[in-house]
C-alpha cells in the first residue's frame, strides 16, 4: 500500500540534496534512525533520543509547560508584527490601536491574538506551577529549576503589566497607575521602585517608554534565556520527573553526584560512576515520532485556541487615557486584584508584606521541604501537609481574586456582581 501523500512528499524531499543537508537523515524507519533524527538536526536535538514513557502521560504534566512555552512563541510572532506598527509615544499610541482597528489589513486579529495569549500564559503558567507543586516534581534534583520557574513566573507578570500600558487608553492608565502605587508601599524602596519604574511621580510619556522598553526588550530577552536554561535543565536532571521504580537509585545517592536514572550521561562517565551501559532502559520510547509530534499537535490546538478567542472576541480599548478623570473604582490587572483587595484594608500587608513572603516561600520551598517521598504522583498521600498548605493558599488567593474581581464597586465598596453598576470594568 501507499503510504499518504504528504508522507510521500515529506518522503522526497528528505531525501533530495536540501534536504540531506537540512535532516541528514530521511524519514526514520528504523530505530537507529530514530536516534539519529533527535541528535542530527538542532530542533530535534532539543529533546533526548528517548522519552521515559511516563513523561508522556498526558495526564501527568497536562502538558502545561509546553503550553507556555507555545504561548510564548504564539506572543512573540505576534508581538514583533505588532511592532511594526506601534509607536510608544502618548500622543501616537492610541492612534496605531484604532489604525490596528480600521486600518491595517488583520490588525484586530493579530492585537487580539497577542491580548488573550497574554493572558492565557499568565493562567497557565500558574497551572503549570500548581502541577508541578502537586506531583512533588521540585525536589532534588529539581530544585534549582523550580528557582529557575518562580523566575520566569515573575517575570510572566512583569510582561504582561508592562504590556498593559502601551495602548494608552484609560484601562491601560488606571491598572498600571494602581499596579505601580501597589509596588510603592514598598517600605524604603517602595517610592524609589515606583519612580525609577514611572521615571516620574505620574504615569506619563517616560512610564511609557520604559515600559515598552522593558515590554518589546529587556523582559522577552531575559525571558527567552530563562526558558532555554529551564529546558536544558529538564534534560540534566534525568527527563520529567516520575515515580521511584526499582533500579533507580535518585534517592540514595549523596547531594553532590549527578542522577544516574537515565540511560547513558558524559558527565558520569567521566566521574567514573556506573552508567547504565547494557541495561535497557526501562520503558522508555523514541521520541521520534511520539514526543515530537504530540508536541506539534500541541502547538497546533494552542495556535488554534488562540486563533478562535481572537477571532470571536475583541482586545478591550476604552477611552484615550485621561489621567485627571479616573475610573471609579480603578482596577489593576486580574491577576493583582487579589493583592489589591489585600491592600483595600492594609498597605503594608498587601503590597509589601504578603508578596514578600509569597515569593520568598516560593523559592526556599524546595530547600525546605525534606520530605522525599511523593515525587512523580498527583496529590500523594505522603505530601498531604504540603499539599493541604499549597491548596489553602491557592484558595485564599483564588478568592480575593474573585472578589476583588467582581464584587467591588466604586469606592471599593461592596456591590451585587448581578445588578450592573453605573461604572463598569470590563476586559480585565
Ligand atoms: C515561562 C514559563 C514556563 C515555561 C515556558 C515552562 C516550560 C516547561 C516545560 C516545557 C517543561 C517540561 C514539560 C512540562 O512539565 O509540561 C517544564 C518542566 C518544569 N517546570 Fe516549567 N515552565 C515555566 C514556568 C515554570 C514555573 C513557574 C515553575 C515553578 C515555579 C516551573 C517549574 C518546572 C519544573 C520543576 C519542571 C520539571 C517538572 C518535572 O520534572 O516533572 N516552570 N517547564
Amino acid at each position: 500500500m501507499n503510504p499518504p501523500a504528504p508522507k510521500r512528499l515529506w518522503q522526497w524531499f528528505a531525501h533530495t540534496r536540501v534536504g540531506r543537508s537540512i535532516f541528514r537523515v530521511g524519514l526514520p524507519q528504523s530505530n537507529l534512525e530514530r536516534a539519529q533524527a533527535m541528535v542530527s538536526s538542532i530542533l530535534l536535538h532539543i529533546q533526548p533520543a528517548k522519552v521515559h514513557r511516563h513523561s508522556l502521560k498526558p495526564g501527568y504534566t497536562l502538558g502545561l509547560g509546553l503550553v507556555s512555552l507555545d504561548l510564548f512563541f504564539i506572543l512573540t510572532a505576534t508581538g514583533v508584527l505588532l511592532m511594526f506598527y506601534y509607536v510608544p509615544s502618548t500622543d501616537r499610541a492610541y492612534q496605531t490601536m484604532k489604525d490596528l482597528q480600521f486600518v491595517v489589513s488583520a490588525g484586530l486579529l493579530l492585537r487580539n491574538m497577542h491580548r488573550w495569549a497574554a493572558h492565557l500564559m499568565v493562567l497557565f503558567v500558574m497551572l503549570h506551577l500548581c502541577r508541578v507543586f502537586y506531583t512533588g516534581a521540585y525536589k532534588r534534583p529539581r530544585e534549582f529549576n523550580w528557582t529557575i520557574g518562580v523566575g520566569l513566573f515573575l517575570m510572566t507578570l512583569g510582561l504582561s503589566f508592562t504590556g498593559y500600558l502601551l495602548p494608552w487608553d484609560q484601562l491601560a492608565f488606571w491598572a498600571i497607575t494602581v499596579g505601580t502605587n501597589i509596588a510603592g508601599y514598598a517600605p524604603v524602596i517602595g517610592p524609589k521602585l515606583q519612580f525609577l519604574l514611572l521615571g516620574g511621580h505620574t504615569v506619563g510619556q517616560e512610564a511609557l517608554t520604559r515600559f515598552y522598553a522593558l515590554h518589546v526588550i529587556v523582559l522577552p530577552g531575559v525571558a527567552a534565556l530563562m526558558i532555554s536554561v529551564h529546558l536544558w535543565r529538564v534534560r540534566k536532571d534525568g527527563g520529567l520527573s516520575r515515580p521511584e521504580e526499582p533500579g533507580d537509585v535518585v534517592e540514595q545517592r549523596p547531594l553532590e553526584q549527578l542522577p544516574v536514572n537515565k540511560s547513558y550521561g558524559l558527565m558520569e562517565l567521566a566521574r567514573g560512576t556506573t552508567p547504565q551501559v547494557g541495561i535497557d532502559p526501562q520503558d522508555e520510547i523514541f521520541s521520534w515520532p511520539h514526543l515530537v509530534f504530540r508536541e506539534l499537535l500541541l502547538f497546533l490546538l494552542v495556535s488554534a485556541v488562540v486563533l478562535f478567542l481572537a477571532i470571536f472576541w475583541n482586545a478591550p480599548l476604552e477611552e484615550f487615557a485621561n489621567p485627571i478623570h479616573p475610573p471609579n473604582p480603578a482596577k489593576a490587572p486580574w491577576y493583582f486584584l487579589g493583592l489589591q483587595e489585600l491592600v483595600s484594608y492594609s498597605a503594608f500587608w498587601g503590597g509589601v508584606l504578603v508578596p514578600g513572603l509569597l515569593v520568598t516561600a516560593l523559592v526556599l520551598l524546595p530547600y525546605l521541604d525534606r520530605n522525599r517521598g511523593g515525587v512523580g504522583r498527583w496529590f500523594a498521600r505522603e505530601r498531604v501537609v504540603a499539599n493541604t498548605i499549597f491548596t489553602i493558599c491557592l484558595l485564599t488567593a483564588i478568592v480575593l481574586t474573585i472578589i476583588g474581581t467582581f464584587f467591588r464597586g466604586p469606592n471599593w465598596g461592596w456591590v451585587d456582581p448581578w445588578k450592573p453598576t453605573p461604572v463598569q470594568t470590563e476586559g480585565h
